[in-house]
């Protein structure tokens, strides 16, 4: 995790813009002495971060390495809450599973795990999640919302919508929304979302936001199962996409909506998620643990419970499944 010296340095860069800060302001604002500074700025360095040094100028950040960890994400990073709590490593079997360990020990909200690559990633319907080295984003965020667990599934749809806009935002793609939580770009799959619980009967202790984000995969990167029905945001693109930027938008995105559903309730989302989805009015097929159900995706219920209306008129409430369109 990061220091919060460090934070502070990350913090004062972003606001410089670019331009010098001297050596002495850099030690007052972080309340260290110039070897304690210069100490910090070759660890960012070690790391892949380019700073230049001038006599009596001081300090320049000129280009951030093209990597997900604590330091990049918290450049520039606008949330109070979410992201400044950062667990990275480069490699793990699934940024899912220490996510859980972490809350468990008490991690605090808005505690963000995040990896280059996950060995042993995990999806949906106990699937498994490709996650290669440096293309894409894989993180966990944990969350510790006052609700009961029956309206967890709501932050599901909450973070679909974050995703969604943080991609627009960034990309200016227009993503759809196919219920619970895939993001779609052209009809291919580029983000799956998985959200696991820590909870008693009646409280949530903590929510594990799983999010896969397929940035920038080539087609080479996609396994030959995955080849007609995955895409990622640069082939969509046809540019690269600078992840910590995109991290720093959905994390900005998912603070605000989070914000609004703990004060005013699923209704707000509800409308914005709807606004995304593509399931809504169309003939689908539903395939459920206990069975195939087909009909017309009427809407989601205010619990975020897909409703289907059969041929023969039956109305059906979908808690999981997997959607055909
Ligand atoms: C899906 O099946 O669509 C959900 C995929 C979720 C993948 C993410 S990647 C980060 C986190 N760690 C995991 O092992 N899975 C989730």
């Amino acid at each position: 995790m990061q220091s919060e010296t460090r934070k502070k340095l990350l913090k004062l860069f972003a606001e410089a813009n670019g331009e010098f800060i001297s050596g002495q302001k850099i030690s007052d604002q972080l309340g260290c002495s110039r070897t304690a500074v210069w100490k910090h700025i070759e660890d960012l360095r070690q790391e892949g971060f380019e700073v230049e040094a001038v006599r009596r100028l001081g300090y320049r950040l000129k280009s951030a390495p093209d990597k997900v960890t604590g330091n990049e994400i918290q450049l520039g990073l606008k949330t109070k809450r979410l992201g400044w709590n950062v667990y990275y490593e480069e490699s793990v079997p699934s940024t899912q599973k220490i996510a859980h360990k972490l809350a468990h020990d008490g991690a605090e909200e808005g505690t963000l795990v995040i990896a280059e690559e996950q060995t042993a990633g995990r999806g949906r319907l106990d699937r498994s999640w490709h996650s290669p080295k440096g293309t894409g984003i894989w993180m966990s965020l944990i969350l510790r919302p006052a609700i009961p667990p029956q309206q967890a599934p709501q932050l599901t749809l909450l973070a679909a919508v974050a995703v969604s806009q943080g991609i627009q935002e960034v990309t200016g793609l227009v993503p759809d929304i196919k219920w619970p939580n895939d993001i779609l770009l052209n009809g291919k799959k580029a983000v799956g979302i998985l959200t696991e619980l820590q909870a008693d009967p009646d409280q949530v202790h903590a929510v594990i936001v799983g999010i896969g984000i397929n940035v920038n995969q080539t087609r080479e990167h996609f396994p030959s199962e995955l080849a007609s029905t995955a895409t990622s945001l640069a082939l969509e693109a046809g540019k690269p996409v600078n992840r910590a930027q995109l991290v720093q938008m959905i994390l900005s995105k998912f603070e605000t909506l989070y914000d609004q559903y703990l004060q005013h309730g699923f209704s707000p989302i509800k409308l914005l998620w709807e606004g995304y989805a593509v399931t809504i009015g169309k003939e689908v097929v539903a395939r459920t643990l206990s069975g195939t159900v087909s009909g017309v995706a009427l809407g989601i219920t205010d619990t975020g419970t897909l409703k289907l209306r059969t041929k023969d008129g039956d109305i059906h409430y979908i808690y999981s499944a997997d959607i055909e369109i």
